[in-house]
């Protein structure tokens, strides 16, 4: 594995990895408050209190936005630039554009704050911000590359440690898709019309949105994963040639997938046939890299018994696995036919969601904290160990009950008396929805009283006297 001996950490920039660490539990709070509160008006309605900025419509993109792309993408942000520092053994490329990279997409994740509950929207899953907002985004992240890209280009090791190449697809991708779909003709500041109609602009944007699902949720947090999962188990990684294989074939597949969003509509028959069949295949490259990153624990599978941020990681990749075998299923033209619009989707994002993207940056994000505040550990071990079970047992909860209630709606909807009449309204079917948008909102509870915990367990390690946090001697041999 990579040799971190020189330079000393104090010679890497990490002001501006603390910085967005500091702000991925932030914004997580922010953001899964939102899907709290969302879960909790599925139950009771009266809780948009009749006001307009606070209707599930308006605050449910604000949940999305503020997950995907102020929680998620700060973690990305922050890791990328510490891993592709250490990994490099170099200082990041041009400090001050890094430091702008951080200020805008704050400035940016604000505006998205007060825009999206006013109700300006451009209506594209993912893409609902409206265009002034849509060229920041794109300044801030070609800013972002250039940070990325220089440091790797004045690396002083030899070859680049395959986590970059899994961040470097992510920024390139993104950039690509942001512009692509993004392509809209201003009417006003705060209105703006696609610049595709029909069933092109639907096809762009789920080419869009499902490769923001493959390129950011996935293959960025893939860096993370196979950085901080050699790093915590002090295991080098099980098999580098399975991650080039892993890359590559991810890479090559995941832009084909995103038709399997657009089943049974105006689509071409075949465009959605080879969005299935690539979705299928990509099953296999998906468990490639859950598996190399799973066995890289051979050999210290004793330490999944004491250490908690090990487990998140572990239990981050299991999950990876569950919701890259499911995706697959659910992109077959059948299955999806019971699954579209139901409950069974929302289950899945979320296994996708809260088991492995927040998880897994929950786990780098203890491991990495300590590091960037020059301490051994965390404040406290037992409290992570708490926040781990809040996390499982909220993930679990959340994804049982909509797997149980998609499936039961997906029924309920195609049942047919004898005489071809309907057997269930679309009320009845909502009603029987009920107990489970309840157990939903526990687990989703469970998840959000685990960030708070993290929240204070993060203050006390960063106020914590120089010291006063040695490592453990578990800890000591990673
Ligand atoms: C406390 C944790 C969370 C709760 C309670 C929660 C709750 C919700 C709810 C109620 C919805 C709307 C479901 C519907 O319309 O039927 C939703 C949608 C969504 N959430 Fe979450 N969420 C949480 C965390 C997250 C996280 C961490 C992510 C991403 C990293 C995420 C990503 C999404 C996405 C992508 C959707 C849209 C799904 C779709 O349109 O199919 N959520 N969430
Ligand atoms: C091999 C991998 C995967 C495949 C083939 C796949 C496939 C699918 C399919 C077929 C749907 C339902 C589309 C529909 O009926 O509208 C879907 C929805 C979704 N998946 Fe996956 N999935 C995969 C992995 C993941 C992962 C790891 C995540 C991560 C967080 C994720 C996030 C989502 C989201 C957010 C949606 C909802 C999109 C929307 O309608 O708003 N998927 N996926």
């Amino acid at each position: 594995m990579m040799n971190h001996s020189q330079p000393k950490g104090a010679d890497y920039n990490y002001t501006v990895v603390r910085q967005f660490a500091l702000t991925t539990v932030l914004w997580g709070i922010v953001g899964m408050s939102v899907g709290v509160l969302i879960a909790a008006q599925l139950i009771w309605p009266q809780l948009n209190f009749d006001t307009p900025w606070l209707t599930y419509s308006r605050l449910r993109p604000l949940h999305t936005n503020a997950v995907i792309f102020a929680f998620g993408t700060s973690a990305l942000f922050a890791s990328s630039y510490y891993i592709v520092q250490r990994t490099c053994q170099t200082r990041l490329f041009a400090p001050r554009l890094a430091a702008f990279t951080f200020w805008g997409w704050q400035a940016i994740i604000i505006a998205a704050v007060i825009t999206l509950p006013l109700g300006y929207t451009q209506g594209k899953e993912y893409a609902e911000l409206e265009w002034p907002i849509d060229i920041a985004i794109a300044i801030v992240w070609i800013s972002y590359a250039t940070v990325f890209f220089g440091t790797i280009i004045k690396r002083t090791t030899s070859h680049i440690y395959v986590a970059n190449w899994f961040f470097g697809a992510f920024i390139i991708t993104v950039a690509v898709l942001h512009i692509v779909n993004s392509m809209a003709v201003p009417l006003t500041l705060w209105k703006s019309y696609s610049l595709y109609s029909g069933a092109v602009d639907a096809m762009v944007q789920w080419w869009y949105g499902h490769n923001a699902v493959g390129f950011l949720l996935t293959a960025g947090f893939l860096g993370m994963m196979y950085y901080f999962v050699p790093k915590q188990a002090g295991r080098p990684i099980y098999s580098y040639r399975l991650s080039i294989v892993h890359f590559w074939a991810l890479i090559a597949l995941y832009i084909w997938a995103g038709p399997h969003h657009l089943h049974y509509t105006a689509l071409p028959d075949w465009t959605q046939s080879l969005g299935m069949v690539m979705s299928l295949i990509l099953f296999a490259p998906s468990w490639g890299g859950m598996i190399n990153g799973i066995m890289t624990l051979s050999g210290a599978w004793h330490k999944l018994r004491t250490d908690p941020i090990l487990r998140f990681l572990v239990v981050s990749l299991s999950f990876y696995g569950m919701s890259t075998f499911e995706g697959p299923m659910m992109a077959i033209k059948t299955v999806n036919a019971l699954s579209h619009y139901t409950d069974w989707t929302i289950g899945h994002v979320h296994s996708g969601a809260l088991g492995w993207v927040a998880m897994i940056t929950i786990g780098s994000l203890y491991h990495l904290i300590p590091v960037l505040f020059n301490h051994g550990r965390m404040y406290s071990t037992s409290l992570i160990n708490v926040h781990f079970w809040l996390a499982t047992i909220g993930t679990v909860l959340y994804i049982v009950s909509m797997w149980i209630s998609g499936v039961m709606q997906g029924l309920m909807w195609r049942a047919v008396n004898a005489d071809g009449t309907l057997t269930y309204s679309f009320v009845e079917s909502l009603e029987a929805s009920y107990p489970f948008y309840f157990v939903r909102f526990i687990g989703g509870c469970f998840f959000l009283t685990g960030m708070l915990i993290m929240a204070y367990n993060v203050i006390r390690t960063v106020n914590a006297p120089q010291d006063s946090l040695p490592a453990l001697a578990e800890a000591k041999a990673v």
